[in-house]
């Protein structure tokens, strides 16, 4: 019946109601009744939701047809514009949690939140792979590893989507899901967002592809283009992209969307296209479906099927997969409006502050520990909390979030009692008798209005970072003078919102303004009393920290200063929580478990750093660089100790060789050999000793989260389909070769943490 009622509406509809459908424009690009009622816009993003009433009785009052407006939003890790929403740690700190059920319940609370309010589709998950990390939108990535990225974004998809497979009907607590952006948008040039990227098509395959291939399969309900190019052609009009592929290749039946204005920007940007009539031609005989924010892609598609430039049965095949999301969100019986009760009862509830509590635990990563931590507080009088962002709302809740460059258009911020900084946090859980005392220490950055830069809607430039590192002495010796009578030190640095989000990469990963003066003089005071120093990084993505935090910047010639600090935390924009989260894990209230998703450089001229890299030779490396990083995928401490037994292959065959369709079963025993309890991120790898193809050493193909009591021992079990293990061809072909490959289980991605076996394939 549905598709009977979509043929209906399709005879009915005019040609310029037909491409109005195509459309989804920024509410407040003009007045919505206008949009409505002579662009008969299908869709709208970024709207207040107290339009959204006013909005469907528009549609129903003045409409021929009445057909249901579909409203997107960028709720990326919760729903950051409803002031009072649960705001999750941002991606990158999801994904620190290598915690796949933990994922899927964030994007649960988080549809809950949003579909309550009258938003029916998130533009996420961002499947992005994180590999110039000065781009500004590592933060909103899984990170670095296709693996780990599929994983994370298929269980947020589901959490999102109430588990609804392809074309199933969506609960009212469920919305759509968006991958994006697709594909190979992160592969910047200088990390510059948006920049043209350099992709073959075995690059895709190889890395960029097979989460997105993930999700389409699974039901991922929609698919949101990159601005990119892939060999020349934008992916907006890519036929090898998305007809070969997406709709070829996967079968995928979603609707895709554009990025914002990617029709238009192909004129005037990208200079691809002569005008908006072959624009709009060329998008929509490309197969696109919905066209973000390009107005003037109304006339053009108009004039396109008037001058014959383009068939209007294609207009109508994108329509009727728009119709079909429509009736998947069953909006042509309840247009889902904003619903009082569900928004009281569970935007930002008890239930969702505490998961989002035990998502920002796990998202925290212990990086370096000379024993200080756990840090005993019983009988402390003095904690000294220092830096810019000890007391910070903004980076600890990340992009999206809040008033940021990005959306300042937005309600500004959360209510503060829903935040706890880190300062809060040891507040908080200080005993009696333990005073905690603040100072800042350092500032981050000034911002200088740039004439010549962007515009905000209303007209003011988007500063600019100034890019003096100044010093606030007076600050700085606050700080120092609190630290000298403390027992444990906390400085929490990090990045500003105004260095990262989309349009926001910057040059360098170093700390920016005083911050690397503050760890200096606190190390000095490290050294000099031997009080506990501890550093925690609150930042969208892995920064360059000072020698005295990481031992080394890299830098061949320099000498290894001595390192002042005892440990050092990474809480990547870990949201409201994120500082009760931190304070606990120092305090040895919570055992840290959160691994990276994504590697540390020493120095940004080590970018890329990534683990994943194609076998190079003897020259693939800098003269006065080493290329080791300061932290690699997956490293990740523990107040405990973990020991890991050889792996065993437990079901090889009789002939001692395995076919493309067997599965290797294999296992490794695992002992919690410290004195507190622990959880382990059990990392299995697959290399391909041999390849005809250049190819990496080593992929990461499953892992699993184990909590271990003192003295524990289990086996640790994984089975890995022998089709999983393939390399990519010339043609951009997947394949598995024969021959013999190792399977590599343990700690982190570095082959000094990984146990070896091997297994023969025919
Ligand atoms: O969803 C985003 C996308 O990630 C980047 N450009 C704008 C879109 C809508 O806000």
């Amino acid at each position: 019946p549905t598709e009977e009622r979509i043929a209906d509406l399709l005879g009915r509809m005019t040609l310029e109601e037909k491409v109005g459908q195509m459309m989804q424009l920024d509410a407040r690009s003009g007045d919505l009744d206008d949009l409505i009622v002579n662009k008969h816009v299908g869709s709208i993003l970024h709207t207040s939701p107290s339009d959204l009433p006013k909005a469907v009785e528009t549609v129903n009052a003045k409409t021929r047809l009445g057909i249901p407006l579909v409203i997107g939003d960028d709720c990326i890790h919760g729903y950051s514009f409803w002031p009072g929403a649960t705001i999750f740690p941002e991606q990158l700190g999801m994904a620190t949690t290598w915690d796949s059920e933990k994922v899927q319940a964030a994007g649960r609370a988080t549809a809950e939140e949003v579909s309550a309010t009258g938003v029916h589709w998130t533009f996420s998950p961002v499947l992005c792979i994180a590999r110039d990390t000065r781009w500004g939108r590592v933060g909103e990535t899984f990170g670095e590893d296709p693996y780990l990225i599929g994983e994370m974004a298929s269980s947020i998809v589901k959490g999102y989507q109430g588990g609804a497979k392809a074309g199933e009907p969506l609960a009212k607590d469920a919305i759509l899901a968006c991958a994006k952006h697709f594909a190979g948008y992160s592969e910047t040039q200088g990390g510059r967002d948006a920049s043209e990227a350099d992709l073959s098509h075995r690059k895709l395959e190889s890395w960029f592809l097979p989460p997105f291939e993930r999700v389409a399969k699974e039901g991922c309900g929609t698919f949101m283009l990159g601005y990119e190019s892939i060999e020349g052609v934008p992916v907006t009009f890519n036929k090898w992209l998305l007809s070969d592929k997406l709709r070829g290749a996967w079968n995928y039946q979603g609707t895709l969307i554009t990025d914002w204005d990617n029709v238009g920007r192909s004129v005037w940007e990208q200079k691809v296209k002569p005008d908006y009539v072959q624009a709009a031609a060329d998008a929509v005989k490309s197969g696109n479906d919905l066209v973000m924010t390009t107005p003037k892609f109304y006339e053009g598609a108009i004039e396109a099927v008037k001058t014959g430039l383009l068939d209007e049965s294609l207009i109508d095949a994108a329509v009727a997969r728009i119709l079909a999301l429509k009736f998947r969100l069953g909006l042509f019986e309840d247009p889902r409006l904003p619903d009082q009760k569900r928004i009281d009862a569970v935007i930002g509830s008890e239930e969702h502050q505490q998961l989002n509590l035990e998502v920002a635990r796990e998202a925290v990563a212990l990086l370096k520990n000379d024993g200080s931590l756990p840090f005993n507080v019983a009988g402390a009088k003095r904690i000294a909390v220092v830096g810019p962002l000890a007391d910070d709302v903004q980076t600890q809740l990340g992009d999206w979030a809040g008033s940021s460059g990005q959306i300042n258009w937005m309600p500004d911020g959360h209510p503060r009692e829903m935040i706890t900084t880190v300062l809060d946090g040891f507040k908080q859980l200080a005993p009696e008798g333990c005073e905690v005392v603040y100072s800042r220490g350092a500032n981050i950055v000034d911002l200088v209005p740039d004439p010549e830069g962007e515009f905000y809607p209303d007209g003011q430039p988007r500063p600019k970072i100034g890019v003096s590192a100044k010093i606030d002495r007076a600050l700085l010796g606050e700080a120092v003078e609190n630290a000298r009578k403390s027992d444990l030190i906390v400085a929490v640095v990090g990045d500003v919102i105004q260095a990262i989000g989309e349009g926001c990469s910057t040059a360098t990963l170093e700390l920016l303004g005083g911050q690397n003066a503050l760890i200096d003089a606190l190390s000095n005071v490290a050294r000099e009393t031997g009080k506990p120093f501890v550093v925690v990084l609150v930042s969208s993505k892995p920064q360059v920290l000072p020698a005295s935090v990481i031992g080394t910047n890299g830098v061949i010639v320099d000498e290894t200063p001595a390192e002042g600090t005892s440990a050092l935390l990474w809480a990547p924009s870990p949201g409201m929580k994120g500082g009760q989260a931190i304070a606990e894990i120092i305090l040895g209230e919570t055992e840290p478990s959160g691994r990276l998703p994504i590697t540390f450089p020493r120095h940004a001229g080590q970018l890329p750093v990534y683990y994943n890299q194609i076998r190079g030779q003897h020259g693939n490396r800098y003269a006065d660089l080493t290329q080791n990083p300061a932290f690699a995928f997956g490293e990740g401490l523990s107040y405990t100790t973990f020991e890991y037994g050889d792996p065993t292959i437990t079901n090889v065959p009789e002939s001692g060789i395995f076919a493309e369709t067997d599965t290797v079963h294999a296992e490794i025993t695992l002992t919690n050999t410290g004195d507190r309890k622990g959880t382990e991120v059990v990392q299995l790898y697959i290399g391909d000793i041999v390849t005809s193809y250049s190819w990496t050493d080593r992929e990461l193909k499953a892992f699993q989260r184990v909590e271990l009591e003192p003295g524990k021992s289990k086996t640790v079990a994984f089975d890995i389909p022998v089709s999983d293990c393939t390399i990519v061809d010339s043609e951009a072909n997947r394949i598995v070769e024969p021959g013999e490959f190792e399977v590599l289980i343990g700690h982190s991605s570095r082959r000094e943490h990984l146990k070896r076996t091997t297994f023969t394939v025919a």
